[in-house]
């Protein structure tokens, strides 16, 4: 069985070529960084303008690199939300198109669903149920993930998702887009416990909340630059940045530690893109050590948008007999526990 994935939500395009059996055999990935990088944050009209341009040249690349042709497809992989309208489009009219010409079905993939699963692709998977920490741009949730299609969010954030923080505190900080990486980067040189940043509700339920975090780095990166006569000295950048990400790493993990009590599930996953970040990775894996729970993540390029994580969902929809019907599915918000079992 060969099913291509199409990845079209947001500022990457992606497409790979799943075989069941072999997993993923080729797969390409364009990233529009410097398309927005100038604007400071994604440019949804320029983002379905650079999907439309490199997308069909890119099917046709994995298809050569995995020495295959679109005769040998069983089925096409799209991603049909969340995410940006006219990109959702043109990968789904892209799809559907390509499935209605070579009379095979077209699957429209939940792109958190895809997430949640790329952890599954990495050798040694984890087993049903695990608990999923879902870190991305758009969404911060925890998830119970009982099998395939069988998801129960037990916590989300009430404000900012865990990459929006990031992406925002960037700006403040004066990085480049995306802001997520160049921080991360930064916080490395910097002291992590320099400035006192709040970990909003730590300590009560399975929610989170990042926009009162945000306004205390706003607050001191105001207050440092008076105090520097107007800019912020490098050294100074690195501790916010430290002490922020800090923060952010602190409530995840808290909430993970408490969540997988309350649920009483012995596998926590971490995916989307924010699951790249080092720091939230090292202290996962030491609070499953000392709590003796397993935690699992993938390599950060199966965190961050990809097409392998779509072919992958489709493929696992596919064989469990979804329905498909020729109509292009577009969904900018479409709940993750709106999904069912195939
Ligand atoms: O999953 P993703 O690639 O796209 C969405 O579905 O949103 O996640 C993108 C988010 C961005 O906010 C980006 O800044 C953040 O993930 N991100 C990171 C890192 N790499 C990507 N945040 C912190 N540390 C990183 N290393
Ligand atoms: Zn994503």
């Amino acid at each position: 069985m060969k099913v291509l994935g199409i990845e079209t939500s947001c500022d990457e395009t992606g497409v790979a070529l799943y075989e069941h059996g072999r997993g993923i055999v080729a797969e390409a990935l364009a990233s529009q960084a410097a398309v927005h990088a100038q604007f400071g944050g994604v440019v949804p009209e320029l983002a379905s303008r650079d999907h439309i341009s490199k997308l069909a040249p890119m099917v046709c690349t994995v298809l050569d690199d995995a020495n295959s042709s679109l005769e040998e497809l069983d089925a096409i992989a799209y991603t049909a939300g969340p995410g940006l309208i006219g990109a959702l489009m043109v990968g789904g009219a892209l799809a559907e198109s390509l499935a209605l010409g070579l009379g095979i079905p077209a699957i429209p993939v939940h792109h958190m669903e895809a997430h949640l699963l790329a952890c599954l692709l990495e050798r040694d998977p984890p087993e049903f149920p695990f608990l999923a920490l879902l870190v991305s741009g758009g969404h911060t949730q925890l998830v119970e993930v009982r099998e395939l299609g069988r998801y129960r969010i037990v916590g989300e954030t009430l404000d900012d998702a865990a990459g929006e923080a990031f992406d925002k505190v960037a700006r403040l900080l004066s990085l480049p887009y995306p802001g997520g990486p160049a921080l991360a980067a930064l916080a490395e040189d910097g002291d992590a416990e320099r400035y006192a940043f709040p970990r909003p509700l730590k300590g009560r339920g399975l929610d989170f909340s990042f926009s009162g975090l945000k306004t205390a780095v706003r607050l001191a990166v105001e207050a440092e630059s008076r105090e520097h006569g107007g800019s912020l000295p490098d050294a100074v950048r690195a501790d916010l940045a430290a002490s922020f990400q800090a923060a952010v790493v602190d409530s995840l993990v808290s909430k993970c530690g408490r969540a997988l009590d309350e649920t009483g599930l012995g596998r926590l996953v971490i995916a989307g893109g924010v699951g790249a970040n080092r720091n939230l990775r090292a202290t996962l894996a030491e609070l499953g050590e000392q709590g003796g729970a397993q935690v699992r993540y993938p390599r950060p390029a199966l965190c961050t948008d990809n097409g392998a994580m779509v072919a992958y969902a489709g493929a696992c929809r596919y064989s469990g007999g979804t329905a498909a019907g020729h109509r292009i599915i577009a969904r900018p918000r479409w709940p993750l526990d709106e999904l069912s079992p195939p």
